[in-house]
Formats: C-alpha cells, sequence, structure tokens
C-alpha cells in the first residue's frame, strides 16, 4: 500500500505509523525524523535544516523534495510506503503526485488525524522520543515502561528541541495554513481516510487499521 498520514503536530503520526508500518509490512518515510538523523550527524543538510525546525517553519521545499523522490527509489519502497510529514505544501504534493504519475503508481490513501488544539499542546510538551529509533512516548498519556528508556529497543528517550509551547503554537499556525489545504487536494482523488484523532492510541489505531483495510480490499 502507499499511504500518506497527514495531521497537526501531536496528532499522533509518528505513534501510528509504527502500527500501519508492522500491519502493511512498509517502510516508515518521516521527513522530520530524517532531518533530525542529519542533525545529528551534522552532515550540511542537518545543519542547514536546524534552524528552520527550531522556528517551527518548515524548511525549503528545494531542500526536502529532492530528499523524498530519493527516498523513494530505494528498494523497499517500490511496493508500498507510509510517508509522514511530507507532503506539507500544495508544491510538495503536486511534485509527488507528478513523481508518482512517472512511476506509473499511485496512492492508495491519505490519513488525515484530527485532533484539538488544546490536546496537541499537551502532547506535544509532554513528549519523549527515542534516539534510536524515533518512537514516541509521553509522559503521563503513554509512558514507557522505565522511565527513560525506550520500550521498542532500550535506546535511550529525549525531548526534542522543538518540543515546547512556543514552537508548537507556531507548527500549528503552520499546519493550519499550509498543510490543511491538502485534505482538500486528496479529497479529489476520493482517497482521504478521516480519523478522529481526539481518542485513544488504541481506539485510533484500531480506526486507522480497519478504514486502511477497507481500502486495500477495494
Ligand atoms: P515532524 O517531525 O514531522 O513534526 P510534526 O509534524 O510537528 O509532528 P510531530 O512529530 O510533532 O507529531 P506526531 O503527529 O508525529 O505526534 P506523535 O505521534 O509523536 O517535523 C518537524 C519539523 O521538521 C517541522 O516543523 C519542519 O521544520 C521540518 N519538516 C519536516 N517535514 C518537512 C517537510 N515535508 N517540509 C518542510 N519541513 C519539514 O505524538 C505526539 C505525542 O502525543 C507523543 O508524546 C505521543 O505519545 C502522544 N500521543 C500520540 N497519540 C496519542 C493519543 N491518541 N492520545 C494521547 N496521547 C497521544
Ligand atoms: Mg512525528
Ligand atoms: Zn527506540
Amino acid at each position: 500500500m502507499r499511504i500518506l498520514i497527514l495531521g497537526a503536530p501531536g496528532a499522533g503520526k509518528g505513534t501510528q505509523a509504527t502500527f500501519i508500518k508492522e500491519e502493511f509490512n512498509i517502510p516508515h518515510i518521516s521527513t522530520g525524523d530524517i532531518f533530525r538523523e542529519n542533525l545529528r550527524n551534522e552532515t550540511e543538510l542537518g545543519l542547514k535544516a536546524k534552524s528552520y525546525m527550531n522556528e517551527g517553519k518548515l524548511v525549503p521545499d528545494d531542500l526536502t523534495i529532492e530528499l523524498v523522490k530519493d527516498r523513494l527509489s530505494w528498494e523497499d519502497a517500490k511496493n508500498g510506503f507510509l510517508l509522514d510529514g511530507f507532503p506539507r505544501n500544495l508544491n510538495q504534493a503536486e511534485s509527488l503526485t507528478k513523481f508518482l504519475d512517472e512511476a506509473g503508481v499511485r496512492l492508495d490513501a491519505v490519513v488525515d488525524i484530527e485532533t484539538d488544539k488544546d490536546a496537541l499542546v499537551k502532547r506535544i510538551c509532554g513528549r519523549r522520543m527515542c534516539k534510536d529509533c524515533g518512537a514516541s512516548f509521553h509522559v503521563e498519556f503513554n509512558p514507557p515502561k522505565q522511565e527513560g528508556v525506550c520500550d521498542h529497543c532500550g535506546g535511550e528517550l529525549y525531548t526534542r528541541d522543538d518540543d515546547n509551547e512556543e514552537t508548537v503554537l507556531k507548527r500549528i499556525g503552520v499546519y493550519e495554513k499550509e498543510t490543511s489545504p491538502l485534505i482538500e487536494y486528496y479529497d479529489r482523488f476520493g482517497i482521504v481516510l478521516k480519523i478522529d484523532g481526539n481518542r485513544s492510541v488504541d481506539e485510533v489505531k484500531a480506526s486507522i487499521i480497519d478504514g486502511l483495510k477497507g481500502k486495500n480490499d477495494r
């Protein structure tokens, strides 16, 4: 399956991506995770992306689009993928459509997780992420079994530099202005699966997996 996951910062894209990639056996491609990995390794891309990320702004399209096209050309993405955090504006969406058209394939589903703003801020401000596998936890809503340690891989948990109230409000603003119009863009293809994100992780997971299986069987 070829899937996109859309939703504001803190909606649960990364959390749900872990379940989706296992269910459909596809790679999880998160532009945010790729930028953070580059930042940790102090690559040129990471250093360029850093100031945009820390200010809650979008990294420029000329850095982002080529990166995704390259990643989608890897062998593991030939039969399916789950894109998280890309596309984030109309220009990125149109580039992706063109790229997929040229490859003779199309998206099967766009998962749109809709969550109230109050919940987003609470989730972001209590998030802890794994340094090694990128898994998300929350001090209150989704605590790891052992404090500071990832349940999945034993990696160390940390707080992202952009996870503070000031930056998250900016990121939500960018989402509303630049990214939310993509829901209408993909509605024209009839592939949007709207999900109420104001529920528990397990409830959201069940609706997404059921909805995607329905699209897969069509
Ligand atoms: P990115 O890493 O994509 O961040 P984001 O879009 O702001 O989204 P988050 O990762 O913050 O939220 P999420 O939905 O994954 O939530 P999660 O599952 O972790 O991008 C970061 C930056 O990189 C951007 O600001 C930009 O600068 C740059 N960038 C990336 N892609 C780009 C692109 N294409 N173009 C340009 N720039 C780009 O969950 C959040 C928390 O809530 C966790 O603590 C989790 O445990 C908890 N939680 C999850 N679900 C629930 C639930 N149902 N109930 C209670 N708690 C929950
Ligand atoms: Mg994420
Ligand atoms: Zn981990």
